[in-house]
């Protein structure tokens, strides 16, 4: 089954990605490519379309993103938004000049040409989000104007060369009616099925992890997380028993998860789980340790000296193992790629994926190509547990950066149980899914307290939950004071070793996510 494709070209706009997706949720498959991919590389992925991104600079600025012209001249419908428009009119022989009147933030849009195709079913004015200040001036020979903003042209098209344009953001929340817009395009313009489905994605990725995999055997290593775990769900389905997964317990996990993950995916699911037991030698790798990038490194190393023996062993009883499954996305794929330079990446080295193992493994990443959001989705068809998909992020090292100070057993076993209260509380109250991160995190600060007649001498725990899209940001989350009532009462009352309960209202900036 073919995918039809529409490639986004990124001039380095932060909306960029916001395309894609608007693209996708009307269920047509786009990538991202940076704006400096070769001809030969759009070409071979035959477009169906190509959407031309905004960016930050002027076509005239000496470092101007520049993508090859030739591409105007493939005869394949081509959208431009906001400095995809000024490339084209520059690239054609118009011109494009700094705007007089800068127009950024909310703007009205009056529709000219009411019979363009990018246009139809749309009323003849538009509430839209503007973002540059640049405008066009003269237009290329064949190009006439299809609409208006107060100060600006607003919207341009060349029907014959199949090329249209648009100064705002139709992509963005703002411009209420863009999915309309966006819908045109694809639809009316590229002439797109829209089959791009849950059940069209997994068709395809299946029958090509079979091609690919061929009678080989391949490992995954699961962290209880949605990425591994729809990753791994969907090369079994691929492949059944020449998938092995490893599940390494580190000593700190949550309670209980070492079970529930087990009991969702091999009871539930019918995956071939190696569940190691290795808590024992992470905590002793962790015992004094008090810093925490130490303590990170640690878990990492002890978690590839883990994953590599078991892998070992998989490799000996099955006649070697040729393949590694990783949960890598799409956003990671295309900062990897992208043209946006250094400042974008603040994230890599949270991404625990890197396993560089004694063998040489090559890598499938059934995920590649998709948004979280998009990941659930293919779970949900798949028939995974909601309790599997809904799981909010969890970081690689664990409780271990949740635990300020020392790792012992015994904070271990006092952090799992508040943590535990924290996340049923906030079940409870419905709140789990729409927030971002929700925890406790123990703190080497002893307080007094009072419990009945007698004086305590415990712990202090933090609770912390935030907000946020993808990690980079957030904002602390107002919890209702009825949850954090409950919480704090019962992590005192049932949580020996623990007497003060406080709750952190640092946004990130300038506070991170972690404590630690
Ligand atoms: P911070 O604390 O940097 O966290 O605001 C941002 C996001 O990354 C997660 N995180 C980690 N994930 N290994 C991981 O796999 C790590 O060392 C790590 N540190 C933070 C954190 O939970 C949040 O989602």
């Amino acid at each position: 089954m073919d995918t039809q494709t529409i490639v986004i070209l990124d001039f380095g706009s932060q909306y960029t990605q916001l395309i894609a997706r608007r693209i996708r949720e009307q269920n047509v498959f786009s990538v991202v490519l940076p704006c400096t991919a070769p001809l030969a590389e759009i070409q071979a992925l035959n477009p169906l379309g190509i959407v031309l991104s905004g960016g930050p600079s002027s076509v005239y600025d000496a470092d101007a993103p520049a993508a090859d012209p030739a591409l105007l001249k493939l005869g394949v419908p081509t959208l431009g938004i906001c400095y995809g428009l000024h490339f084209i009119v520059h690239h054609l022989g118009g011109k494009v000049r700094s705007g007089a009147k800068r127009e950024y933030g909310h703007a009205e849009v009056t529709i000219e040409d009411s019979a363009t195709l990018l246009f139809a079913g749309l009323p003849p004015t538009l509430q839209v989000w503007m973002s540059h200040g640049d405008e066009a001036e003269e237009l290329p020979a064949g190009f006439h104007r299809i609409a208006i903003s107060a100060n600006a042209l607003a919207g341009i098209e060349d029907a014959e060369r199949r090329i249209w344009a648009v100064q705002f953001h139709p992509e963005v929340h703002h411009t209420p009616l863009g999915p309309q817009l966006i819908r045109n395009f694809v639809f009316n313009i590229c002439g797109a099925a829209g089959d791009w489905t849950p059940a069209h994605f997994i068709q395809t990725t299946v029958e090509g992890i079979r091609a690919k995999v061929g009678v080989g055997h391949v490992i995954c290593g699961l962290s209880g997380g949605v990425d591994s775990s729809v990753a791994a769900v969907l090369v079994h389905k691929a492949i059944g028993s020449q998938l092995t997964c490893i599940f390494v317990n580190n000593g700190v996990l949550r309670k209980n998860e070492f079970q529930s993950v087990q009991k969702n995916l091999r009871e539930k699911l019918g995956l071939n789980i190696v569940a190691v037991d290795a808590s024992e030698r992470f905590l002793s790798k962790l015992a004094g340790v008090t810093d925490p990038e130490t303590k990170r490194k640690r878990i990492g190393a002890e978690f590839i000296a883990v994953f590599d023996d078991e892998a070992t062993r998989i490799a000996k009883q099955t006649g070697g193992v040729d393949w590694l499954v990783q949960g890598t996305l799409y956003p990671d794929v295309i900062e990897s790629s992208s043209v946006k330079g250094p400042s974008q990446t603040i994230k890599s080295h949270h991404n625990v994926g890197g396993l560089p193992l004694g063998m040489k493994l090559k890598l499938i990443e059934p995920l590649r190509d998709l948004f979280k959001d998009e990941v659930r989705r293919i779970g949900r068809d798949l028939g995974m547990p909601e309790d599997v998909l809904g799981r909010q992020p969890f970081p690689g090292p664990g409780l271990a950066v949740r635990i300020l100070g020392e790792v012992t057993p015994e904070r271990v076993a006092l952090l799992q149980e508040a943590d535990e209260i924290v996340v049923a509380e906030i079940k409870a109250a419905g709140l789990y899914a729409e927030i971002w991160q929700s925890f406790a995190v123990l703190l080497p600060v002893m307080t007094v307290g009072v419990m009945g007649d007698q004086r305590t001498y415990a712990y202090t725990c933090a609770v912390r939950a935030v907000h946020s899209e993808d990690g980079m940001t957030a904002d602390w989350t107002p919890l209702p004071y009825e949850v954090l009532k409950r919480i704090s009462s019962r992590i005192v009352n049932e949580v020996r070793g623990i007497n003060r309960v406080v709750y952190d209202i640092t946004s990130k900036p300038p506070g991170t996510i972690e404590w630690e």
